[in-house]
């Protein structure tokens, strides 16, 4: 075969990488932004966005060099992002999401751990999707959540009232207990399937969700992780370890939990048969009755696999989320005696009206303990305070996928270090990355005052103007997102953290212990011992017994 076959398309495709990475940049309109500065050829700036030990900082000093909008490189300089921190344009585009869809190369790597659920669709898929969803997460149908969280904080407690034994305080992993204790509460109200991972974690389906969860959050090989997404035959081809473990784990959630559908199914037909209808209230009951309502169109409903990849979803996006959440909170309160203190002085005043021993109440008074529970103004402003000052979905990203003009709120900066006072938008060009960083929000000073990066729960009783400025999706706080693809579970998160943040501190007292704890943004921002990052995400707090006087 003559030489020539072989290197032209070679020469093109060496011409192709050459244009993308030296010429085309040159033209891309995202360069009259300014940045920081890139040290080496090959240097970026995803460290400084993503890890939150130095997010704070860089934000601060992002603002003040480049104001609100801001170019990073990516991966290489064929890959100029964006970085917004305007409320105006963060607000812009995640209610845009006809024109900014998830990455695909995101969505793929989720798609191919637990399918195509609402978490990764885009378009008329995932609008199907969540509009079956909604319904499922009405405050009505979030009553069973109450009784089932409040269960399983019972059961977590009896777990290290064993742990205590006799001793007057242990040392206790409380990251580690939670995430079984929210993997128990979604799997029940999830699918109406006990775990019973609290007890201990030998049951088929919780080891094949959680071996598939580590698989995402797992520091395997990057280059592994990239090549899959680009070529994704490469697993087929060639399997690693993870890909065999990523197969097993699906092949028992498509067996167990596709036989629960289809129980589930059968008892709602037997229902409509009968006459006495099935009134079960988990959402995967929830979802298939939804599914079924009259005032659907048939483009409208979804599919067997679709109400698995959900349920798949509300696994991966309502566990580890709310365990995080809780597990900041307590090691906020262990760093802050005085207000765990207060916290558990008014959680103790709605005690006395209930049994002392919680496990003799009533379902009625479990549900009128919530209703208490909710209407408590300090476990509120705890909650949400360790919600802002550490959001578990530290940012996420997003893809445009046609040019688009967008608006901002203070002027834009330009590359030579002027400012347009007049100008209020920008261009981003079809392509770009635009990173939307929660936490960044969370933690402006210019909203919340000087003292935004301290854990203050009291500055809820006197919010500055500009944050009441952005409701957001709740409490002028971005932890939950905002937009049409903001987090469905907000108000099941709640119910779950409140009911359990109520028995843990009726019944412990948390305090530190001498190691240090740092944080890490894998996927989820989660602790760590310092320097001790290869012995997994953990956060021991000294745990001991609580006895009213
Ligand atoms: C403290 C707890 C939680 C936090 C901080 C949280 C936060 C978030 C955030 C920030 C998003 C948007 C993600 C993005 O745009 O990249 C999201 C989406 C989502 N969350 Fe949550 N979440 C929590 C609990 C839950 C729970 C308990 C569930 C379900 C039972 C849930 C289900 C979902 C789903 C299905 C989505 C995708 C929505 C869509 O794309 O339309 N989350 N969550
Ligand atoms: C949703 O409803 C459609 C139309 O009734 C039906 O064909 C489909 O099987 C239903 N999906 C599930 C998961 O039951
Ligand atoms: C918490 O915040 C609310 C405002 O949302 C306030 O009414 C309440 O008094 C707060 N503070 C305390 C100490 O409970």
């Amino acid at each position: 075969m003559p030489l020539i076959y072989i290197l032209s398309p070679l020469v093109a495709f060496l011409l192709y990488i050459l244009y993308h990475v030296l010429v085309a940049p040159r033209f891309n309109v995202l360069r009259t932004l300014p940045g920081p500065p890139v040290q080496k050829w090959f240097g970026n700036h995803l460290q400084h966005v993503l890890n939150p030990i130095v997010t704070p900082k860089v934000h601060e000093i992002f603002v003040q060099r480049y104001g609100r909008t801001v170019r990073i490189r990516g991966l290489g300089p064929w890959d100029e992002r964006l970085l917004t921190l305007d409320p105006v344009s963060f607000t812009h585009i995640v209610k845009n999401t006809a024109i900014y869809e998830k990455p695909w190369q995101s969505r793929r790597l989720i798609t191919s751990l637990i399918g195509c659920g609402m978490l990764s669709a885009e378009g008329q898929v995932h609008k199907r999707q969540r509009r079956v969803a909604l319904p499922a997460f009405s405050a009505q149908n979030m009553r069973s959540l109450v009784d089932i969280s409040f269960k399983k904080g019972i059961q977590l407690r009896d777990a290290w009232v064993d742990v205590l034994g006799s001793t007057t305080s242990a040392r206790i992993d409380v990251c580690q207990f939670l995430s079984r204790t929210t993997f128990d509460v979604i799997g029940l109200a999830g699918f109406d399937y006990n775990f019973n991972s609290i007890r201990d974690e030998t049951n088929e389906l919780f080891i094949a969700y959680k071996d598939m969860f580590e698989v995402a959050i797992s520091q395997g090989s990057m280059f592994r992780t990239l090549l899959s997404i680009y070529l994704p035959t490469i697993n087929q081809l060639f399997p690693d370890n993870t890909v065999r473990t990523v197969q097993r784990c699906k092949e028992v959630i498509h067996r167990v939990a596709g036989r629960l559908i289809q129980e589930k199914k059968e008892k709602i037909s037997e229902g409509e048969k009968s006459g006495d209808p099935y009134d079960g209230k988990d959402l995967l009951t929830l979802l298939l009755k939804s599914n079924a309502s009259a005032d659907l169109l048939p483009e409208q409903r979804i599919s067997d696999d679709d109400i698995l990849n959900n349920i798949n979803t509300f696994m991966f996006a309502g566990s580890d989320t709310s365990s995080l959440s809780m597990t900041w909170t307590l090691f906020l309160l262990a760093q802050h005696p005085n207000i765990q203190d207060r916290l558990r002085t008014e959680l103790l005043s709605i005690a006395d009206k209930f049994p002392r021993d919680l496990s003799e109440l009533t379902e009625d008074q479990v549900q009128s303990l919530h209703t208490a529970l909710s209407g408590l103004p300090f476990l509120h402003n705890v909650t949400r305070e360790s919600l802002r000052l550490i959001p578990p979905l530290h940012s996420t990203l997003r893809v445009a996928t046609q040019d688009d003009e967008v608006p901002t709120m203070y002027p834009v900066h330009r590359r030579d270090g002027t400012v347009d006072g007049t100008k209020r938008s920008f261009t981003v060009p079809r392509g770009t990355f635009v990173h939307l960083s929660v936490e960044a929000f969370n933690l402006d000073k210019a909203v919340w005052g000087e003292d935004a990066w301290d854990f203050n729960p009291d500055r809820w009783d006197n919010l500055p103007e500009a944050a009441q400025q952005h409701p957001w999706h709740f409490s002028s706080i971005l932890t939950f997102s905002a937009g049409p693809r903001a987090c469905p579970g907000l108000r099941f998160a709640l119910i779950e953290m409140k009911t359990l943040y109520y028995i843990l501190l009726t019944n412990f007292v948390f305090k530190e212990t001498e190691d240090k704890i740092t944080k890490h943004n894998v996927v989820l921002t989660r602790p760590y011992l310092s320097g001790k990052f290869k012995d997994g995400t953990q956060c021991p707090l000294l745990v001991s017994r609580f006895t009213p006087t």
